[in-house]
């Protein structure tokens, strides 16, 4: 497809003599969630890594509302509107959550490193009542003036997706959201993904957990050492022999 809202195309990446993407070709159409499953060491996090500027592919391009991405840095690619939930959650563990949802609105607003206080105080309001209001939905409300280094692992995945949102990304790129997660916290993650979903932003979905990805995903790009392999619907992906063998029925436990 030659106008996808996110497009990566002929993405190679090596890491000395290790191949760690090969020649990746990869669309996502506005509104729907796309997720990208493979085994451990696949390359599916490079590949993240690669649309956010913090890696850059040898060869390839990426873009986004029909922009190049390749070069920007991750700052600049925050700005035009893609956001990313990392493997291990980036949060500000000394303040409080209400606090940590704040800041990402305004460093949107104002630039990333000189968020400007006075301009703060003018919209300080509804920034901090759209940030009670994310909180709610995630059900981190009634802790909103605790400490965020104390929270459960699930509620700091949360929270740090809490601080994506109120940054309304047009594009929302997590890794492994429910990663290190109980049963019990990887089911409120996905309640509160499928209330994002319903929303209609754009995701791209990296996910170990099979339930989690035929539950939320429109569409599955299948990751094997590098190479995409297979591409379908979550029912497509399910009866595919070559990403049983590659995946579900290798030494992952998925
Ligand atoms: N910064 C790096 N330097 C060297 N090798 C790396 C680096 N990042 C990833 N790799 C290697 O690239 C391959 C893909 O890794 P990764 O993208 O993390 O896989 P996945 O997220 O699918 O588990 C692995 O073999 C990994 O060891
Ligand atoms: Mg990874």
């Amino acid at each position: 497809m030659e106008n996808s809202f996110f497009q990566i195309q002929g993405v190679n990446k090596t890491f000395g003599g290790l191949i760690a993407l090969d020649n990746v070709n990869l669309s996502v159409e506005q509104g729907t969630v796309h997720a990208i499953i493979g085994p451990n060491g696949a390359g599916k996090s490079t590949l993240l890594n690669c649309c956010i500027g913090k890696l850059k592919p040898d060869t390839g391009t990426v873009t986004f509302d029909g922009r190049n991405v390749i070069g920007k840095t991750a700052y600049e690619i925050n700005q035009i509107g893609i956001a990313r939930v990392f493997q291990t959650p980036e949060i500000f563990p000394e303040l409080s959550l209400i606090k940590n949802v704040m800041i990402p609105a305004f460093a949107k607003r104002d630039g990333q490193f000189k968020i400007n206080w006075f301009k703060s105080l003018i919209d300080e309001d509804a920034i901090y009542e759209e940030a009670v209001k994310i909180l709610d939905d995630f059900g981190l409300k009634e802790q909103m003036r605790h400490h965020a280094g104390n929270m459960s692992r699930g509620d700091k995945r949360r929270l740090e997706l809490a601080m994506s949102l109120i940054q309304h990304p047009k594009l929302l790129l997590l890794d492994e959201p429910t990663a290190g997660m109980a049963r019990h916290d990887t089911n409120k993650t996905i309640e509160t993904l499928k209330k994002i979903k319903k929303s209609g932003m754009t995701k791209i979905i990296i996910e170990h957990d099979m339930h989690v990805v035929f539950s939320l995903a429109d569409k599955i790009s299948v990751l094997a050492q590098g190479a995409i392999i297979a591409e379908g619907t979550p029912d497509e992906i399910k009866g595919n022999p070559v990403v049983q063998e590659a995946y579900l029925g290798g030494t992952e436990d998925a």
